[in-house]
């Protein structure tokens, strides 16, 4: 065996062949199999598009660069699992382009947050984070509780998503702003129909400023809902897994 090899060792060309040949073969058993399948994200029940609302919360969250503090993965490691929760699943996050994973924890994990903290917390939290945590190192954001939210572009960004492959349907492109709208304001008339095209989308004035519809208002709106689309109690891995 060591014998055949020497003809590799004193052929720099051979040797060359020879790792394309093995790396072909490494790669081609890596990579065929993802072409017969039809997917290779599992759906789970629950999981939906952002609604718009949602959705320019999560713009304010990428603009802000918080994932370069955060991560929004839980790993299946007992110590993840036991301090945030259900490990996450590619489901999960198979509506967010791009994905916010991140690869630094200087702050926690946000993938569970939702239902976690109230918006009042959530408030206080990103306007003097070190009044609730002392040690905090997070950088204030009290500017988001000022600003209006800029949503006159919000049809788009659902086309957007829409390209890359977010189901969203002429019906929801179309209401976008209404659904905005809508989704701070617990008196509106297309509550239902927001309802309707959002399932279990939580409609509430999220920075408790009525008078207008904040930057805060849609990032603690996509904060809320982070984690929250599936439910873990009716949730079985093993049969999804089978
Ligand atoms: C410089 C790093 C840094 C940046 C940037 C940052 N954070 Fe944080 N964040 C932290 C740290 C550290 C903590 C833990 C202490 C605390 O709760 O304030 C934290 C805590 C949090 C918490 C509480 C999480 C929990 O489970 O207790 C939330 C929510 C949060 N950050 C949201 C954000 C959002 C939204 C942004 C962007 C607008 C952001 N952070 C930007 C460092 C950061």
């Amino acid at each position: 065996m060591l014998d055949r090899h020497e003809i590799f060792e004193k052929h720099g060309w051979l040797l060359s062949i020879g790792i394309l040949v093995a790396v072909s073969i490494g790669g081609l058993v890596e990579i065929a199999p993802l072409f017969y399948l039809e997917s290779t994200i599992e759906e789970v029940d629950g999981v939906r598009p952002y609604s718009p609302l949602e959705l320019a919360g999560r713009n304010i969250y990428v603009r802000e660069g918080c994932y370069t503090c955060h991560s929004q993965m839980v790993r299946p490691l007992r110590d993840e699992v036991e301090r945030y929760g259900h490990y996450s699943l590619a489901a999960e996050s198979m509506y967010d382009h791009p994905f916010q994973w991140g690869s630094k924890r200087t702050g926690p994990d946000l993938a569970r947050l939702g239902g976690k903290y109230s918006d009042e917390w959530h408030r206080q939290h990103m306007i003097d984070p070190r009044s609730l945590v002392p040690e905090s190192v997070m950088p204030p954001y009290k500017l988001l509780a000022e600003r209006a939210l800029d949503y006159r572009q919000i049809e788009n960004d659902l086309k957007a998503n829409r390209m890359v492959g977010v189901p969203y349907t002429d019906e929801m492109i179309e209401n976008a702003k209404a659904d905005l709208e809508a989704q701070v304001d617990p008196f509106s008339d297309n509550y239902d129909a927001l309802l309707a095209r959002y399932p279990k989308a939580q409609i509430r004035d999220f920075d408790a400023n009525p008078r207008e519809i904040t930057e805060m208002d849609a990032l603690i709106a996509y904060m809320q809902v982070l984690g929250t689309m599936v439910d873990f109690s009716t949730y079985e891995a093993e049969e999804n897994y089978r």
